[in-house]
Protein backbone atom coordinates (compact mmCIF):
# COMPACT_ATOMS: atom_id res chain seq x y z
CA UNK A 1 0.00 0.00 0.00
CA UNK A 2 1.37 3.40 -0.86
CA UNK A 3 2.26 5.57 2.13
CA UNK A 4 1.27 9.19 2.67
CA UNK A 5 2.01 11.88 5.23
CA UNK A 6 -0.52 14.48 6.29
CA UNK A 7 0.02 18.19 6.55
CA UNK A 8 -2.46 20.11 8.69
CA UNK A 9 -2.61 23.74 7.68
CA UNK A 10 -5.26 26.43 7.81
CA UNK A 11 -7.91 23.97 8.99
CA UNK A 12 -7.33 21.61 6.07
CA UNK A 13 -5.51 18.32 5.68
CA UNK A 14 -3.17 17.83 2.71
CA UNK A 15 -2.01 14.35 1.85
CA UNK A 16 1.62 14.09 0.71
CA UNK A 17 2.68 10.84 -1.00
CA UNK A 18 5.83 9.16 0.32
CA UNK A 19 8.30 8.00 -2.32
CA UNK A 20 10.52 5.11 -1.21
CA UNK A 21 13.86 4.40 -2.85
CA UNK A 22 15.50 1.01 -3.39
CA UNK A 23 17.57 1.45 -0.21
CA UNK A 24 14.37 2.28 1.73
CA UNK A 25 14.97 6.00 1.91
CA UNK A 26 11.67 7.86 2.22
CA UNK A 27 10.84 11.23 0.71
CA UNK A 28 7.79 13.45 0.88
CA UNK A 29 6.56 14.22 -2.61
CA UNK A 30 5.67 17.92 -2.43
CA UNK A 31 5.34 18.49 -6.18
CA UNK A 32 1.59 19.36 -5.86
CA UNK A 33 1.92 21.19 -2.53
CA UNK A 34 1.86 24.75 -3.82
CA UNK A 35 -1.04 24.15 -6.20
CA UNK A 36 -3.15 22.57 -3.45
CA UNK A 37 -2.20 24.57 -0.34
CA UNK A 38 -0.41 27.71 -1.55
CA UNK A 39 2.64 26.65 0.49
CA UNK A 40 6.17 26.10 -0.73
CA UNK A 41 8.98 24.54 1.29
CA UNK A 42 12.03 26.49 2.44
CA UNK A 43 15.32 24.58 2.67
CA UNK A 44 18.41 26.75 2.52
CA UNK A 45 21.31 24.90 0.92
CA UNK A 46 18.92 22.04 -0.05
CA UNK A 47 19.91 20.17 3.10
CA UNK A 48 16.67 18.13 3.09
CA UNK A 49 15.57 18.42 -0.51
CA UNK A 50 15.74 15.61 -3.05
CA UNK A 51 15.90 17.16 -6.51
CA UNK A 52 15.42 13.94 -8.48
CA UNK A 53 15.10 10.17 -8.39
CA UNK A 54 18.37 8.65 -9.52
CA UNK A 55 19.64 5.10 -10.07
CA UNK A 56 23.34 6.00 -10.32
CA UNK A 57 24.94 6.46 -6.91
CA UNK A 58 23.84 5.59 -3.40
CA UNK A 59 25.40 7.03 -0.32
CA UNK A 60 24.52 6.72 3.32
CA UNK A 61 26.27 9.43 5.27
CA UNK A 62 25.44 8.00 8.70
CA UNK A 63 26.99 4.63 7.93
CA UNK A 64 29.70 5.79 5.52
CA UNK A 65 28.42 3.81 2.51
CA UNK A 66 29.08 4.73 -1.12
CA UNK A 67 28.03 2.60 -4.10
CA UNK A 68 28.07 3.23 -7.83
CA UNK A 69 25.21 1.37 -9.54
CA UNK A 70 25.08 -0.99 -6.55
CA UNK A 71 28.82 -1.81 -6.47
CA UNK A 72 30.71 -0.72 -3.35
CA UNK A 73 33.38 1.94 -3.77
CA UNK A 74 35.82 -0.26 -1.85
CA UNK A 75 35.47 -3.09 -4.39
CA UNK A 76 35.59 -0.81 -7.41
CA UNK A 77 38.67 1.04 -6.13
CA UNK A 78 40.46 -2.24 -5.57
CA UNK A 79 39.47 -4.22 -8.68
CA UNK A 80 38.42 -1.95 -11.54
CA UNK A 81 39.87 0.80 -13.70
CA UNK A 82 38.67 4.36 -14.19
CA UNK A 83 37.38 3.69 -17.71
CA UNK A 84 35.51 0.59 -16.53
CA UNK A 85 33.89 2.66 -13.75
CA UNK A 86 33.09 5.42 -16.26
CA UNK A 87 31.27 2.89 -18.45
CA UNK A 88 29.42 1.54 -15.40
CA UNK A 89 28.26 5.00 -14.32
CA UNK A 90 27.22 6.17 -17.76
CA UNK A 91 25.58 3.00 -19.13
CA UNK A 92 24.47 1.33 -15.88
CA UNK A 93 26.32 -2.02 -16.17
CA UNK A 94 29.92 -3.19 -15.91
CA UNK A 95 31.22 -3.59 -19.49
CA UNK A 96 32.03 -6.93 -21.08
CA UNK A 97 35.62 -7.21 -22.35
CA UNK A 98 34.59 -6.30 -25.90
CA UNK A 99 32.45 -3.35 -24.71
CA UNK A 100 35.37 -2.07 -22.65
CA UNK A 101 37.77 -2.51 -25.58
CA UNK A 102 35.51 -0.51 -27.90
CA UNK A 103 34.89 2.18 -25.27
CA UNK A 104 38.64 2.49 -24.56
CA UNK A 105 39.50 2.60 -28.27
CA UNK A 106 36.85 5.28 -28.96
CA UNK A 107 38.12 7.45 -26.12
CA UNK A 108 41.78 6.96 -27.06
CA UNK A 109 41.12 7.87 -30.70
CA UNK A 110 39.32 11.13 -29.82
CA UNK A 111 41.89 12.53 -27.39
CA UNK A 112 43.38 15.08 -29.80
CA UNK A 113 41.79 18.52 -29.66
CA UNK A 114 41.37 20.89 -32.58
CA UNK A 115 44.57 22.88 -33.24
CA UNK A 116 42.61 26.14 -33.01
CA UNK A 117 42.08 25.46 -29.29
CA UNK A 118 45.78 26.30 -28.94
CA UNK A 119 45.05 29.83 -30.10
CA UNK A 120 42.43 30.21 -27.36
CA UNK A 121 44.86 28.81 -24.82
CA UNK A 122 47.57 31.22 -25.93
CA UNK A 123 45.25 34.12 -25.06
CA UNK A 124 45.31 33.30 -21.35
CA UNK A 125 47.89 34.92 -19.10
CA UNK A 126 50.09 32.40 -17.30
CA UNK A 127 48.56 33.48 -13.99
CA UNK A 128 45.16 32.10 -15.07
CA UNK A 129 43.94 29.41 -12.69
CA UNK A 130 43.72 26.10 -14.60
CA UNK A 131 40.11 25.54 -13.40
CA UNK A 132 38.96 28.75 -15.10
CA UNK A 133 40.86 27.85 -18.24
CA UNK A 134 39.47 24.32 -18.23
CA UNK A 135 35.89 25.44 -17.72
CA UNK A 136 36.08 27.86 -20.64
CA UNK A 137 37.92 25.40 -22.93
CA UNK A 138 35.24 22.78 -22.31
CA UNK A 139 32.56 25.35 -23.13
CA UNK A 140 34.48 26.30 -26.27
CA UNK A 141 34.16 22.70 -27.54
CA UNK A 142 30.60 23.71 -28.52
CA UNK A 143 32.20 25.95 -31.15
CA UNK A 144 34.19 23.07 -32.64
CA UNK A 145 31.31 20.58 -32.44
CA UNK A 146 28.25 22.75 -33.14
CA UNK A 147 25.98 19.74 -33.54
CA UNK A 148 26.52 19.05 -29.82
CA UNK A 149 24.51 22.22 -29.13
CA UNK A 150 21.25 20.35 -29.62
CA UNK A 151 21.10 17.44 -27.17
CA UNK A 152 17.74 16.39 -28.67
CA UNK A 153 19.31 15.71 -32.06
CA UNK A 154 20.01 11.95 -32.06
CA UNK A 155 21.36 9.36 -29.67
CA UNK A 156 24.43 8.83 -31.93
CA UNK A 157 25.16 12.54 -31.72
CA UNK A 158 24.85 12.53 -27.93
CA UNK A 159 27.03 9.41 -27.78
CA UNK A 160 29.74 11.14 -29.83
CA UNK A 161 29.60 14.16 -27.51
CA UNK A 162 29.98 11.92 -24.45
CA UNK A 163 33.01 10.12 -25.91
CA UNK A 164 34.64 13.40 -26.96
CA UNK A 165 34.14 14.90 -23.50
CA UNK A 166 35.83 11.91 -21.82
CA UNK A 167 38.57 11.77 -24.45
CA UNK A 168 39.46 15.45 -24.52
CA UNK A 169 39.22 16.49 -20.87
CA UNK A 170 42.67 15.05 -19.92
CA UNK A 171 44.22 16.83 -22.92
CA UNK A 172 42.55 20.16 -22.05
CA UNK A 173 43.42 19.71 -18.37
CA UNK A 174 47.11 19.04 -19.08
CA UNK A 175 47.22 21.95 -21.54
CA UNK A 176 45.73 24.30 -18.94
CA UNK A 177 48.71 23.37 -16.75
CA UNK A 178 51.24 23.81 -19.58
CA UNK A 179 49.81 27.30 -20.09
CA UNK A 180 50.29 28.00 -16.39
CA UNK A 181 53.98 27.09 -16.49
CA UNK A 182 54.51 28.46 -20.00
CA UNK A 183 55.79 25.21 -21.45
CA UNK A 184 54.96 23.87 -24.91
CA UNK A 185 51.88 21.67 -24.91
CA UNK A 186 52.32 17.91 -25.24
CA UNK A 187 50.05 15.81 -27.47
CA UNK A 188 48.26 12.65 -26.30
CA UNK A 189 49.92 9.27 -26.91
CA UNK A 190 47.52 6.52 -27.91
CA UNK A 191 49.53 3.58 -26.57
CA UNK A 192 49.24 4.79 -22.96
CA UNK A 193 46.40 4.23 -20.50
CA UNK A 194 44.02 7.09 -19.67
CA UNK A 195 45.85 8.06 -16.47
CA UNK A 196 49.38 7.47 -17.81
CA UNK A 197 48.58 9.52 -20.92
CA UNK A 198 47.37 12.42 -18.77
CA UNK A 199 50.57 12.33 -16.71
CA UNK A 200 52.82 12.34 -19.78
CA UNK A 201 50.91 15.34 -21.22
CA UNK A 202 51.47 17.10 -17.89
CA UNK A 203 55.15 16.38 -17.44
CA UNK A 204 56.84 15.56 -20.77
CA UNK A 205 59.03 18.26 -22.27
CA UNK A 206 60.33 18.67 -25.82
CA UNK A 207 63.70 17.73 -24.37
CA UNK A 208 62.66 14.75 -22.24
CA UNK A 209 59.97 12.12 -22.32
CA UNK A 210 58.30 11.66 -18.95
CA UNK A 211 58.35 7.98 -18.03
CA UNK A 212 55.12 7.24 -16.20
CA UNK A 213 55.76 5.08 -13.16
CA UNK A 214 53.18 2.27 -12.87
CA UNK A 215 52.78 3.14 -9.15
CA UNK A 216 51.85 6.70 -10.03
CA UNK A 217 49.54 5.73 -12.92
CA UNK A 218 47.72 3.24 -10.67
CA UNK A 219 47.38 5.78 -7.85
CA UNK A 220 45.95 8.38 -10.27
CA UNK A 221 43.48 5.83 -11.65
CA UNK A 222 42.31 4.99 -8.12
CA UNK A 223 41.90 8.67 -7.24
CA UNK A 224 39.81 9.21 -10.36
CA UNK A 225 37.57 6.25 -9.42
CA UNK A 226 37.04 7.64 -5.91
CA UNK A 227 35.92 10.97 -7.33
CA UNK A 228 33.84 9.60 -10.20
CA UNK A 229 30.39 10.35 -8.75
CA UNK A 230 28.83 11.48 -5.51
CA UNK A 231 25.11 11.89 -6.20
CA UNK A 232 23.53 15.37 -5.96
CA UNK A 233 26.46 17.49 -4.72
CA UNK A 234 26.97 21.16 -5.65
CA UNK A 235 28.65 20.62 -9.04
CA UNK A 236 26.49 17.64 -10.09
CA UNK A 237 23.30 19.51 -9.23
CA UNK A 238 24.68 22.40 -11.27
CA UNK A 239 25.27 20.09 -14.26
CA UNK A 240 21.72 18.74 -13.98
CA UNK A 241 20.14 22.19 -13.60
CA UNK A 242 22.09 23.67 -16.53
CA UNK A 243 21.31 20.58 -18.64
CA UNK A 244 17.62 20.81 -17.69
CA UNK A 245 17.34 23.91 -19.90
CA UNK A 246 18.49 21.63 -22.78
CA UNK A 247 21.92 23.28 -22.84
CA UNK A 248 24.60 21.06 -24.38
CA UNK A 249 26.66 18.54 -22.43
CA UNK A 250 29.80 20.67 -22.88
CA UNK A 251 28.05 23.78 -21.48
CA UNK A 252 26.65 21.76 -18.56
CA UNK A 253 30.05 20.22 -17.73
CA UNK A 254 31.72 23.61 -18.03
CA UNK A 255 29.26 24.93 -15.40
CA UNK A 256 29.99 21.87 -13.24
CA UNK A 257 33.71 22.66 -13.36
CA UNK A 258 32.99 26.23 -12.21
CA UNK A 259 30.86 24.94 -9.30
CA UNK A 260 33.54 22.43 -8.32
CA UNK A 261 36.19 25.16 -8.20
CA UNK A 262 35.07 26.74 -4.89
CA UNK A 263 37.00 25.94 -1.69
CA UNK A 264 33.91 24.54 0.04
CA UNK A 265 33.62 21.90 -2.68
CA UNK A 266 36.38 20.53 -4.95
CA UNK A 267 38.66 23.48 -4.28
CA UNK A 268 39.11 22.13 -0.74
CA UNK A 269 41.98 19.85 -1.83
CA UNK A 270 44.02 22.89 -2.90
CA UNK A 271 42.93 24.79 0.21
CA UNK A 272 44.11 21.89 2.42
CA UNK A 273 47.70 22.09 1.18
CA UNK A 274 47.68 25.90 1.32
CA UNK A 275 46.45 25.67 4.93
CA UNK A 276 49.15 23.12 5.83
CA UNK A 277 51.81 25.32 4.25
CA UNK A 278 50.48 28.32 6.19
CA UNK A 279 50.73 26.32 9.45
CA UNK A 280 54.30 25.32 8.56
CA UNK A 281 55.30 28.89 7.74
CA UNK A 282 53.77 30.05 11.01
CA UNK A 283 56.06 27.72 12.95
CA UNK A 284 54.03 24.49 12.81
CA UNK A 285 51.80 25.10 15.87
CA UNK A 286 48.85 22.84 14.99
CA UNK A 287 46.99 23.56 18.25
CA UNK A 288 46.89 27.27 17.43
CA UNK A 289 45.10 26.57 14.14
CA UNK A 290 42.71 24.10 15.72
CA UNK A 291 41.81 26.83 18.25
CA UNK A 292 41.27 29.31 15.38
CA UNK A 293 38.93 26.83 13.65
CA UNK A 294 36.89 26.52 16.86
CA UNK A 295 36.68 30.28 17.43
CA UNK A 296 33.31 31.53 16.19
CA UNK A 297 34.74 35.04 15.76
CA UNK A 298 37.37 33.72 13.36
CA UNK A 299 36.28 32.76 9.85
CA UNK A 300 39.09 30.17 9.60
CA UNK A 301 37.92 26.56 9.08
CA UNK A 302 40.00 23.42 8.99
CA UNK A 303 39.97 22.68 5.29
CA UNK A 304 39.45 19.02 4.48
CA UNK A 305 37.32 18.48 7.58
CA UNK A 306 33.55 18.03 7.66
CA UNK A 307 31.07 16.97 5.04
CA UNK A 308 27.48 17.86 4.28
CA UNK A 309 26.42 14.22 4.05
CA UNK A 310 29.00 11.99 5.77
CA UNK A 311 28.53 12.24 9.51
CA UNK A 312 30.50 9.18 10.61
CA UNK A 313 33.31 8.81 8.11
CA UNK A 314 33.90 9.37 4.42
CA UNK A 315 34.55 5.90 2.90
CA UNK A 316 36.62 7.51 0.15
CA UNK A 317 38.85 9.07 2.81
CA UNK A 318 39.54 5.63 4.30
CA UNK A 319 40.61 4.23 0.92
CA UNK A 320 42.62 7.28 -0.04
CA UNK A 321 44.39 7.45 3.34
CA UNK A 322 45.67 3.92 2.74
CA UNK A 323 46.61 4.76 -0.87
CA UNK A 324 48.42 7.89 0.35
CA UNK A 325 50.40 5.82 2.89
CA UNK A 326 51.31 3.23 0.20
CA UNK A 327 52.40 5.88 -2.30
CA UNK A 328 54.45 7.82 0.26
CA UNK A 329 56.24 4.65 1.34
CA UNK A 330 56.75 3.35 -2.19
CA UNK A 331 58.06 6.68 -3.53
CA UNK A 332 60.01 7.33 -0.33
CA UNK A 333 58.55 10.81 0.07
CA UNK A 334 59.64 12.86 3.07
CA UNK A 335 57.72 16.11 3.37
CA UNK A 336 57.31 18.28 6.51
CA UNK A 337 53.87 19.41 5.30
CA UNK A 338 52.71 15.80 5.46
CA UNK A 339 53.92 15.54 9.05
CA UNK A 340 51.80 18.58 9.91
CA UNK A 341 48.81 16.90 8.21
CA UNK A 342 49.22 13.79 10.35
CA UNK A 343 49.47 15.87 13.53
CA UNK A 344 46.41 17.94 12.59
CA UNK A 345 44.41 14.80 11.91
CA UNK A 346 45.38 13.38 15.32
CA UNK A 347 44.59 16.55 17.24
CA UNK A 348 41.26 17.25 15.51
CA UNK A 349 40.02 13.67 15.84
CA UNK A 350 40.49 13.84 19.61
CA UNK A 351 38.96 17.29 20.06
CA UNK A 352 35.41 17.57 21.43
CA UNK A 353 34.48 20.42 19.09
CA UNK A 354 35.14 18.24 16.05
CA UNK A 355 33.84 15.03 17.62
CA UNK A 356 30.54 16.58 18.73
CA UNK A 357 29.93 18.03 15.26
CA UNK A 358 30.96 14.85 13.43
CA UNK A 359 33.77 16.65 11.63
CA UNK A 360 36.12 14.04 10.19
CA UNK A 361 38.77 14.36 7.49
CA UNK A 362 37.04 14.14 4.12
CA UNK A 363 38.35 12.84 0.79
CA UNK A 364 39.98 16.19 0.02
CA UNK A 365 42.15 16.12 3.12
CA UNK A 366 44.03 13.08 1.84
CA UNK A 367 43.73 13.68 -1.90
CA UNK A 368 45.71 16.92 -1.56
CA UNK A 369 48.43 15.01 0.25
CA UNK A 370 48.64 12.23 -2.32
CA UNK A 371 48.59 14.64 -5.30
CA UNK A 372 51.46 16.53 -3.72
CA UNK A 373 53.41 13.30 -3.25
CA UNK A 374 52.76 12.40 -6.91
CA UNK A 375 54.24 15.72 -8.03
CA UNK A 376 50.95 17.33 -9.12
CA UNK A 377 51.15 21.11 -8.62
CA UNK A 378 48.75 22.53 -6.01
CA UNK A 379 46.57 24.54 -8.36
CA UNK A 380 45.98 21.41 -10.46
CA UNK A 381 44.43 19.48 -7.56
CA UNK A 382 40.89 20.61 -8.29
CA UNK A 383 41.44 19.92 -12.00
CA UNK A 384 42.27 16.32 -11.00
CA UNK A 385 38.96 16.21 -9.16
CA UNK A 386 37.17 17.46 -12.29
CA UNK A 387 38.84 14.74 -14.39
CA UNK A 388 37.57 12.13 -11.97
CA UNK A 389 34.07 13.60 -11.66
CA UNK A 390 33.46 13.83 -15.41
CA UNK A 391 31.83 10.38 -15.89
CA UNK A 392 29.53 11.13 -12.94
CA UNK A 393 28.47 14.45 -14.43
CA UNK A 394 27.88 12.75 -17.79
CA UNK A 395 25.86 9.91 -16.22
CA UNK A 396 23.73 12.39 -14.25
CA UNK A 397 23.20 14.64 -17.27
CA UNK A 398 22.20 11.62 -19.41
CA UNK A 399 19.82 10.28 -16.74
CA UNK A 400 18.21 13.70 -16.32
CA UNK A 401 17.66 13.91 -20.10
CA UNK A 402 16.36 10.32 -20.40
CA UNK A 403 13.94 10.85 -17.50
CA UNK A 404 12.60 13.97 -19.28
CA UNK A 405 13.09 16.03 -16.16
CA UNK A 406 11.54 19.52 -16.21
CA UNK A 407 13.67 22.64 -16.16
CA UNK A 408 15.18 23.21 -12.70
CA UNK A 409 13.65 26.32 -11.23
CA UNK A 410 13.33 26.68 -7.44
CA UNK A 411 10.93 29.02 -5.64
CA UNK A 412 11.82 31.58 -2.96
CA UNK A 413 10.30 33.43 -0.05
CA UNK A 414 10.50 37.10 -0.93
CA UNK A 415 11.67 39.30 1.98
CA UNK A 416 12.29 42.60 0.18
CA UNK A 417 10.41 45.90 0.11
CA UNK A 418 6.74 46.01 -0.83
CA UNK A 419 5.38 48.38 -3.51
CA UNK A 420 7.31 51.66 -3.59
CA UNK A 421 6.90 54.71 -5.82
CA UNK A 422 9.80 55.74 -8.00
CA UNK A 423 11.67 58.77 -6.63
CA UNK A 424 13.38 61.15 -9.06
CA UNK A 425 17.17 61.18 -8.67
CA UNK A 426 17.35 64.77 -7.42
CA UNK A 427 14.99 63.93 -4.53
CA UNK A 428 16.87 60.89 -3.20
N1 LIG B 1 36.27 23.62 10.58
C1 LIG B 1 35.68 24.13 11.68
N2 LIG B 1 34.35 24.08 11.95
C2 LIG B 1 33.58 23.48 11.04
C3 LIG B 1 34.10 22.93 9.85
C4 LIG B 1 35.51 23.00 9.64
N3 LIG B 1 36.05 22.48 8.54
N4 LIG B 1 33.10 22.41 9.11
C5 LIG B 1 31.97 22.62 9.81
N5 LIG B 1 32.26 23.27 10.98
C6 LIG B 1 31.31 23.60 12.04
C7 LIG B 1 30.45 24.81 11.68
O1 LIG B 1 31.03 26.02 12.14
C8 LIG B 1 29.17 24.48 12.38
O2 LIG B 1 29.36 24.74 13.77
P1 LIG B 1 28.12 25.26 14.69
O3 LIG B 1 27.12 24.14 14.69
O4 LIG B 1 28.73 25.55 16.01
O5 LIG B 1 27.61 26.49 14.01
C9 LIG B 1 29.04 22.97 12.25
O6 LIG B 1 30.39 22.51 12.15
C10 LIG B 1 28.24 22.52 11.04
O7 LIG B 1 28.81 23.13 9.86
P2 LIG B 1 28.00 23.59 8.56
O8 LIG B 1 28.79 24.63 7.85
O9 LIG B 1 26.58 23.92 8.97
O10 LIG B 1 27.95 22.23 7.75
P3 LIG B 1 27.62 22.10 6.22
O11 LIG B 1 27.06 20.75 6.05
O12 LIG B 1 26.78 23.25 5.75
O13 LIG B 1 29.04 22.26 5.51
C11 LIG B 1 31.16 21.73 4.62
C12 LIG B 1 29.81 21.18 5.11
C13 LIG B 1 30.95 22.87 3.61
C14 LIG B 1 31.93 20.61 3.93
C15 LIG B 1 31.96 22.25 5.86
O14 LIG B 1 32.18 21.19 6.76
C16 LIG B 1 33.28 22.92 5.47
O15 LIG B 1 33.30 24.11 5.18
N6 LIG B 1 34.41 22.14 5.45
C17 LIG B 1 35.69 22.67 5.01
C18 LIG B 1 35.75 22.68 3.49
C19 LIG B 1 35.92 21.30 2.89
O16 LIG B 1 36.73 20.50 3.33
N7 LIG B 1 35.13 21.05 1.84
C20 LIG B 1 35.19 19.77 1.10
C21 LIG B 1 33.90 19.01 1.24
S1 LIG B 1 34.08 17.43 0.49
C22 LIG B 1 33.86 17.71 -1.16
O17 LIG B 1 33.25 18.64 -1.60
C23 LIG B 1 34.39 16.69 -2.00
Amino acid sequence: MSKTAELHYNGKIFKLPIVTGSENENALDISKLRGESGLITLDRGFKNTGSCESAITFLNGEEGVLKYRGYSIEELAEKSTFLEVSFLLIYGELPTQSELDTFTKDITEHSLVHEDVRAILDGYPSKAHPMGVLSSLVSSLTAFYPRSLDPNRSSEQVEGTIIRALAKLPTLAAWSYKNRVRQPIVYPKNHLSYSANFMQMMFSLPTTDYKVSPVIAKAIDKLLILHADHEQNCSTSTVRVVGSSHASLYASVSAGIAALWGPLHGGANQAVIEMLEEIKLDGGDVDKFVAKAKDKNDSFRLMGFGHRVYKSFDPRATIIKKAADDVLTELNVVDPVLEIAKKLERVALEDDYFKSRNLYPNVDFYSGIIYRALGIPTDMFTVMFALGRLPGWIAQWKEMRENHEPIGRPRQVYTGENARSYVDIENR
